[in-house]
């Protein structure tokens, strides 16, 4: 397995670092356009492999995507990251020019590959790399539900006062601090709903404060955030790599599923050798319908600005 991640700021240098420190991955190659600085990156990660048990080669180019060639799994972080008070959509301007160039160039030089779309706004520049190249709509993943669910995970447990490992739960729609749909109803505290736990009202807080996960974390540490987004890129490469089939929400392109079609958004699917291998369909209520189909108007806004 050869993965490559284009971008060597934080969050690409994360995500080779657990896919690396996982050691299911023959191959990383890390690309960027700064000169010298995936190299540099490349360089320190490999050092670790006698620390960490890995084996998996790590090497750095600056933007020659010849080195990239024959990638089973590439993954696009590059763009800006968002600064404090701004929204990931207003990053459309530049990051949409660099989508589109970078999903061009890695499916040029790897016919075969499985792109998975880090870069923001997400549900939309998922939807630009589906009219980018010509990859089946399986081999097109955005990375966002993942992200977003251990974060609405974490801020469960936070809720129950117990491990997140006790906690089960998704968040579908938009990868945005209004779009996104942290699932209470059907979030468990080891199979029971967590609704017979905690209360309607501390349930909306922790709804409202995993919608706002980035946001918090981007004003805490002045630019977006990279361990969670890295290790929640690797556990997508992980089930794809070990034909896994985990379940994740994620973006898709969806044509007719949850009634919507033409758009990227998150909802669940299984993941495994083939990218992605099936869209779940939930029986959600009618206010989580509606929210869903709020969401997506959100999506299809910002589309529209491409
Ligand atoms: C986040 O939510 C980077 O969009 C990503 O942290």
């Amino acid at each position: 397995m050869k993965v490559t991640v284009v971008g060597a700021g934080a969050v690409g240098a994360s995500c080779a670092e657990y896919i690396a420190i996982k050691n299911f991955a023959s191959e990383v190659v890390i690309l960027d356009i700064k000169e010298g600085f995936a190299e540099g990156k490349a360089m320190d990660l490999i050092q670790t492999a006698t620390l960490n048990g890995f084996d998996t080669r790590i090497t750095g180019s600056t933007n020659d995507y010849s080195k990239t060639a024959n990638s089973d799994v590439a993954v696009i972080t590059s763009g800006i990251p968002r600064k404090p008070g701004m929204t990931r959509e207003e990053l459309i301007g530049i990051n949409a020019g660099i989508v589109k160039e970078v999903s061009t160039n890695l499916v040029k030089h790897s016919p075969n590959v499985t792109l998975i779309v880090v870069s923001n706004p997400m549900d939309t520049m998922t939807y630009l790399a589906h009219q980018s190249v010509d990859l089946p709509k399986h081999k097109i993943i955005g990375m966002g539900g993942a992200l977003d669910s251990a974060r609405f995970k974490y801020r469960l447990a936070e809720a129950l006062d117990c491990p997140a490992s006790d906690v089960s739960g998704m968040v579908i729609g938009g990868h945005s601090d209004t779009g996104m749909l942290p699932l209470t109803r059907l979030a468990t505290r080891n199979s029971v709903r967590v609704t017979e736990f905690l209360s309607e009202e501390r349930l909306e807080q922790v709804k409202e404060d995993t919608k706002v996960g980035g946001a918090t974390l981007t004003k805490l540490l002045g630019t977006s955030a990279w361990y969670a987004p890295g290790a929640a890129v690797s556990a997508l490469v992980q089930s794809i790599a070990c034909d896994q089939k985990k379940m994740f929400p994620c973006s898709t392109l969806l044509d007719g599923e949850y009634g919507l079609k033409d758009i990227c958004i998150g909802v669940p699917v299984i993941i495994g050798k083939d990218g992605i291998e099936q869209i779940v369909e939930l029986d959600l209520d009618e206010a989580e319908k509606a929210k869903l189909h709020e969401s997506a108007e959100g999506v299809r806004k910002t589309n529209g600005l491409l």
